[in-house]
């Protein structure tokens, strides 16, 4: 059987815990499944700030700037499970991280990952981690994934403290992640991911006025009649109802 790839993209600028928080949930996973693993830095690619060019937004085409962000697509395309890794800094992602979800802007329009399954990861000294968690999850379930869950962990200085809860909460993630990569289980979207999905379809729609590739896009990958970006997922009626209803109350939010 051949092994799943697992791409981890970290944002710290070193090789410090967030790298080293990806390497044990890829250690745990690799106890369950076969895994062929790469963990990157941002600073692995070399990749500029968005200019707001607008050829990706407006014009619907690739990003002009010919930097390291090609390679950064082709490595996530070529992954079977993808992890979204970054450090608390002041409470949000780093520079770095953010850098990439910038120039990334275009996938919230036209998702390019569809139905790929993602974990987000994220370290700190104390707090922060929902808002980062947040952040993160917003992307790749905006880019078209399915995130099937979340692992934080505190360090203090270099040292993991609350290692029990920590591996306690690998050891949930990667077995999640080991039955959907053997398709033993469908992942589930949150209420917030379905709620992510259905913004960004009215907002699809909406751009037939004044970006049309967005629609078309929507339109030829049969997303405007989905629930979600891809088939094969697990939507309880209960999910359903409440996406629905928080639709209604956050749709300021996400417009
Ligand atoms: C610029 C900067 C900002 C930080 N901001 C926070 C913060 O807001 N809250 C917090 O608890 N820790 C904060 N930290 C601590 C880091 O989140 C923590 O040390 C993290 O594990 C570092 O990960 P790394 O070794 O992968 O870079 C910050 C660290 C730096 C360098």
């Amino acid at each position: 059987m051949t092994a799943f790839k697992v791409f981890a993209l970290v944002g710290s600028p070193r090789v410090g815990n967030t790298h080293r928080l990806c390497r044990m949930i890829v250690e745990k996973l690799a106890k369950l499944v076969e895994v062929e693993a790469s963990i990157k830095r941002v600073e692995d690619y070399n990749i500029q700030y968005c200019r707001d060019c607008s050829t990706c937004l407006v014009k619907g085409v690739e990003c002009p700037i010919g930097d390291g962000f090609k390679g950064l697509k082709s490595d996530i395309a070529e992954c079977d499970l993808f992890i979204l890794a970054s450090p608390v800094y002041v409470v949000n992602v780093s520079t770095q991280l953010k850098t990439v979800l910038d120039r990334a802007c275009s996938w919230y329009h036209r998702p390019p990952f569809l139905g790929k399954p993602a974990i987000v990861a994220a370290t700190t000294a104390s707090h922060g981690l929902r808002q980062v968690f947040n952040v993160l999850r917003t992307a790749v379930v905006g880019w078209g994934m399915v995130c099937i869950g979340e692992v934080g962990a505190k360090f203090h200085g270099d040292r993991l403290v609350e290692e029990e809860k920590t591996a306690s909460k690998i050891g949930e993630v990667a077995g999640q992640a080991a039955r959907v990569l053997g398709r033993k289980v469908k992942p589930s979207p949150s209420a917030i991911d379905l709620v992510i999905f259905e913004s960004m379809k009215r907002e699809a729609k909406e751009s037939l006025r004044w970006a049309p590739h967005d629609y078309r896009y929507w339109e030829e990958h049969g997303l405007f009649e989905k629930p979600y970006y891809s088939d094969g997922v697990h939507i309880s009626p209960f999910k359903r109802a409440l996406a629905k209803l928080l639709l209604a109350v956050t749709a300021p939010m996400y417009r």
